[in-house]
């Protein structure tokens, strides 16, 4: 399993095939789904078909995706956060999604930030944005504190209602 990095408290490696379990747990939890625009899935054949499809196929294709977030201490999966290049659009996302026994502990944040100086530092990256639903405030609050600003109200896909965007720079970035 390739390690990406690690925080304080979280390790970050790629998605392997032990995670189908963890994966599952997480986009069946209709919790989890309800501001992702995704419904929950049913099978964890539908968990393992989208991992080989775009998770395997982003590692490949761009050296990064999104990973698995790991708590050191228990060893335990957390959920996933990573990097996604978005075809539509020409840009690279900042996306997490976490089991909820782990929310409110500040995880998101910690690895958005990591995510974003890897992003910056290693990956050369210009520019990474991050999208959520009007109603996300969690997932809003994690974007600002984790550096990002206020970018535009846009549906993101055609027809939709409005998402609200946030971006952050490689030029204007300021690790502290
Ligand atoms: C959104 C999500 C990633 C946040 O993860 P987390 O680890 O709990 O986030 P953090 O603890 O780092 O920070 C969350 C912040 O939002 C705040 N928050 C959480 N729920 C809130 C709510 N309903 N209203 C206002 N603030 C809220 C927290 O208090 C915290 O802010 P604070 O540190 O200033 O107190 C997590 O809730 C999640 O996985 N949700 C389901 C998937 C999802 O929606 N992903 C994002 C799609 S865009």
């Amino acid at each position: 399993m390739k390690k990406i990095l690690e925080t304080d408290r979280l390790l970050i490696r790629e998605i392997s095939e032990d995670d189908y379990e963890g994966l599952f747990q997480l986009h069946s939890n209709p919790i989890v789904q309800k501001y992702t625009g995704e419904s929950p899935v049913k099978t964890i054949s539908e968990i393992i078909k989208g991992t080989k499809e775009r998770t395997f196929n982003d590692y490949k294709t761009y050296g990064f995706g999104r990973w698995a977030v790991i708590l050191k201490s228990t060893d335990q999966f957390t959920g996933w956060a990573g990097l996604k290049y978005l075809t539509d659009f020409n840009e690279i996302d900042l996306g997490y999604r976490f089991l909820p026994e782990f929310w409110g502990r500040g995880i998101a944040t910690e690895v958005s930030k990591a995510i974003i100086k890897y992003g910056f530092e290693v990956l050369n990256i210009e520019k990474i944005i991050a999208v959520a639903m009007v109603e996300n405030i969690a997932s809003i609050k994690v974007m600002e504190k984790a550096g990002m600003i206020f970018d535009k109200k846009a549906p993101y896909e055609e027809g939709a209602e409005d998402d609200i965007w946030y971006k952050i720079e490689n030029k204007n970035y300021e690790n502290d």
